[in-house]
């Protein structure tokens, strides 16, 4: 007979973009859907969502159409309540930090959106915390459980590339401004004083993807501009946009084999897509390159490699995506949101630290930090070694 074991989540946040689609819809729901996660010794670990916010028709209503038990417009009363094992935060950016160190405070285990914090200090101190209360932390690192991008680490991993050179990453879309047609981001994404920005938002993605397939990040060279001075908010009122929409960043990367590598990456708000997905990297190695995007990876190595040769006089008559392989799954790959939660809840079980935590979350916050700084003072920056 298989035993079951419930923990009960409090999901904060849950009204937004990435809280109710990705983590409520697509993680939590269908865990719950499936009977839970299995542990290794045949018991079924399930999930009781709490969903929590600030506007109690939306939270009922939201709670009713997904069957949801149990809500609360109180989120302290959550933290407190002795019956909850995990808080969760997807939650406006700047609100961060000040409930997971509460949900720490309390023996919580914690699960968050990134950034966790809006300076490396706070970030510093959330780690810090963790260590100190023993609790399970897991912050979203979920592009690197990207099909794409899971596929381009098995390349690694499999010695394709030969020495690894570079990597170029392009990763943006237009985002409309509001005016005549409405924004598909939220407002406080292009308001600085309101936790918004492309650095602040993408480095700390950057800094795991680059730290999950090449190593260690060490220096920073960042150009952030806000391409679009203003914007029309939610309401249809204009604001000003206070908050960089692009940021133009090269990496100094180091490998575990102590090569470096050149890590070049494109993040827009302000760019119309000419690429087959919304984010690519290309990696370039000694024996082999890689164009990985969500779903999609092709390659290319070095016996296959053809020789162009530079010619304005003639029109081109290669077609050079074509002269790429398909790089298969070899595995059913499910929502990256969603592998990443259910190896969080299994951490949880087995009282044992994740490994995307809000230590690696701090370096994230560190890089944007430095991007930032990088670009106000127009020079490449040393990323120092964050030590607990
Ligand atoms: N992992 C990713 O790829 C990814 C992508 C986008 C955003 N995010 C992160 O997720 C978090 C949420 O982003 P989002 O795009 O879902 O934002 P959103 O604006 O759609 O949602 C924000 C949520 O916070 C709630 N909230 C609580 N107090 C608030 C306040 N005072 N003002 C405004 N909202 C308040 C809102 O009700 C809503 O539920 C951010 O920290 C963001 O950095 C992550």
């Amino acid at each position: 007979m298989t035993t079951y074991r419930t923990l009960r989540i409090a999901m904060n946040g849950v009204t937004g973009r990435m809280g109710y689609r990705q983590h409520l819809l697509r993680s939590i729901l269908p865990i719950r859907a499936q009977g839970g996660v299995e542990l290794p010794d045949g018991t079924r670990l399930q999930v009781a969502p709490v969903l929590v916010g600030r506007n109690e028709s939306k939270i009922r209503e939201l709670a009713a159409q997904h069957d949801v038990e149990h809500w609360t417009t109180d989120l302290d009363g959550a933290i407190a309540d002795p019956g909850i094992d995990v808080v969760f935060d997807a939650s406006m950016t700047a609100l961060r930090a000040k409930t997971l160190t509460k949900a720490m405070q309390a023996g919580k285990h914690v699960y968050t959106e990134k950034p966790t914090a809006e300076t490396l200090a706070e970030a510093v101190d959330l780690a810090r915390l963790r260590e100190e209360t023993g609790v399970t932390a897991g912050v979203v690192h979920d592009k690197l459980y990207l099909p794409g991008l899971v596929k381009l680490r098995r390349l690694v991993d499999e010695g394709f590339f030969g020495r690894i050179l570079s990597l170029r990453g392009e990763f943006g879309y237009w985002v409309f401004e509001g005016d005549h047609q409405a924004a598909q981001r939220p407002s406080w994404n292009y308001r600085a004083e309101d936790g918004g920005g492309m650095t602040t938002d993408m480095f700390c993605h950057w800094n795991y993807v680059l730290e999950g397939i090449l190593g260690t990040v060490r220096t920073v060279t960042a150009q952030t501009t806000t391409h679009i001075p203003a914007r029309w908010d939610e309401q249809g009122q204009e604001y000003t946009a206070t908050a960089d929409d692009a940021a133009y960043g090269i990496f100094g990367v180091e490998t575990p084999a102590g090569d470096p590598v050149v890590a070049q990456i494109n993040s827009s708000w302000a760019v119309r897509v000419y690429r087959d997905e919304l984010v690519e990297f290309q990696v370039d190695g000694t024996h082999g390159s890689a164009v990985a995007g969500l779903t999609k990876c092709v390659a290319q190595q070095r016996a296959h490699t053809p020789k162009p040769v530079w010619n304005p006089d003639l029109p081109v008559t290669e077609s050079f995506r074509d002269q790429w392989l398909d790089v298969p799954a070899n595995a059913d790959l499910d929502n990256g949101f969603k592998a990443q939660w259910e190896e969080f809840l299994r951490d949880v079980a087995a009282g044992r630290p994740h490994r995307y935590d809000l230590l690696s979350a701090a370096r994230g916050v560190q890089l944007a930090e430095l991007g930032l700084r990088s670009s106000a003072e127009g020079r490449r920056l040393d990323v120092p070694e964050i030590t607990l």
